[in-house]
């Protein structure tokens, strides 16, 4: 009797004439095998795309079609779309890996993510626009747009034309607002050159041009989430003993929601699975869990790679749970400058003259003079 390895690979003995049970046997296991490799074959087929496995199967098929998916480096490196349908547990997953070969085999020129999360449309584009011009190649922008039911659509010259990510709805001091900043982390991770992450709101405006900004965070050796430790109601008194022991009441921490951080930091606040389900389950009604989630965590693990201080300027000085919102008659030169010097800061272990690089609220009935003044006041190209 021949072994069945032997019987498989010679399908001409099939054609004997007298039926033996050996051949019998060939027989079967020639059927079985047939079958499942048709299966398996009509299987990748329906899946996969077309071109793709045609492509694998015969490397005589090699002329150069632009639509062709192929394995190479570029698409992986550079996704040059912000759209995808994968869920925010399979986006979180895929942006949280990191190369374990540290040397980067081509040329990387780092980039700066600029992440909007807005309701709407980005109300200040217009001087966006004229900030970001000629800059290409050294930023990205992403646009978290939480009103789902808004069709507002950007010009194709604009430099947000298609730059909306997959977006969730958002509520105003709730948790899901950080699952939104999460997700515009894991989208901008997904692109290998963003080296640092700013989040920035539909009313924030630059404070200084492009190349100032891109070199302010690109050199710096610290992250900016800003973070104290408050008394009182709006301070402490948010946390929730239901935290214990993940997080104590020690390590309660508030700041402002409006962070820029490194590539490090940001792949380490996507991954984080100790510390946000524990505001995600009780840092609920009266909490905020934007004001107090990052400067907590960040304070408890990472305290050392951050300056504690936030680079977006804001007025809290008139009270109230909303800051002020700055019109056309606020917008004068003598303004602009004194957010542009604001104080004295930390930056890179030497007193800094520039704290802010971003300002908010502003209301589209500034823009004009925004416009007029930014080439003057922060250098921008005109
Ligand atoms: C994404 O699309 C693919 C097919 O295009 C589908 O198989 C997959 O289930 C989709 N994923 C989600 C999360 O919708
Ligand atoms: C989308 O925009 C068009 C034109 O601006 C408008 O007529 C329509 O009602 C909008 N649809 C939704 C769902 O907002
Ligand atoms: C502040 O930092 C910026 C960015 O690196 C630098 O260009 C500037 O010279 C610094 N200013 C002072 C006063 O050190
Ligand atoms: C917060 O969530 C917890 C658990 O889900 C619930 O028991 C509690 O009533 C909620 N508190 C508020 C103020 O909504
Ligand atoms: C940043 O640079 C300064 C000056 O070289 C240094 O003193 C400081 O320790 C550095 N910080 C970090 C987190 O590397
Ligand atoms: C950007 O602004 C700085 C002053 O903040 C100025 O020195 C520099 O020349 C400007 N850069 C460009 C390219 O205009």
């Amino acid at each position: 009797m021949k072994n069945n390895q032997h019987t498989i690979v010679s399908p001409p003995k099939l054609f004997n004439p007298p039926f033996q049970p050996s051949s019998l046997l060939s027989l079967i296991l020639f059927f079985a095998f047939g079958l499942s490799f048709g299966i398996l074959l009509t299987f990748q087929l329906k899946n996969v795309s077309f071109d793709f496995r045609f492509n694998e199967f015969s490397p005589s098929s090699t002329t150069a079609n632009p639509t062709t998916q192929n394995l190479g480096l570029e698409h992986f490196i550079h996704p040059l779309k912000t759209n995808h349908n994968m869920s925010d547990e399979e986006l979180i997953w895929r942006a949280s890996m990191v190369p374990k070969v540290t040397k980067c085999p081509y040329k990387r020129t780092p980039k700066v993510a600029f992440m909007f999360l807005t309701r709407g449309p980005v109300l200040m584009s217009p001087l966006w626009e004229m900030f970001f011009k000629g800059y290409n190649g050294l930023f990205t922008i992403y646009v978290h747009s939480s009103d789902l039911s808004s069709n507002w659509t950007e010009s194709e010259h604009s430099v947000f034309y298609g730059r909306r990510v997959p977006s969730k709805n958002v509520q105003w001091g709730k948790v899901n607002m950080i699952e939104a900043e999460r997700r515009l982390l894991a989208n901008a991770l997904l692109d290998f050159s963003n080296q640092r992450f700013v989040l920035l709101s539909e009313s924030c405006i630059p404070l200084f041009n492009f190349s100032s900004i891109y070199s302010y965070l690109i050199n710096s050796n610290q992250s900016f989430v800003e973070s104290y430790d408050l008394m009182g109601p709006v301070g402490r008194g948010r946390y929730s003993r239901r935290m214990h022991p993940t997080i104590k009441l020690h390590d309660w921490r508030k700041g402002s929601q409006w962070f820029e951080m490194d590539r490090y930091l940001a792949l380490e606040v996507i991954s984080d699975k100790t510390y946000f389900p524990v505001f995600q389950n009780y840092c609920n009604g009266s909490c905020y869990a934007d004001e107090h989630y990052l400067p907590t965590f960040v304070t408890k693990k990472f305290a050392a790679r951050n300056s504690r201080r936030t680079l977006t300027f804001v007025d809290w000085s008139k009270g109230g749970p909303h800051p002020a919102r700055y019109t056309r008659n606020d917008v004068t030169l003598q303004f602009l400058e004194k957010l542009r010097s604001s104080n004295h800061c930390d930056y890179n272990g030497r007193k800094n003259q520039t704290c802010h690089l971003f300002a908010r609220k502003f209301t589209p009935h500034a823009l004009d003079r925004l416009l007029r003044l930014a080439p003057k006041v922060m250098h921008f190209n005109p």
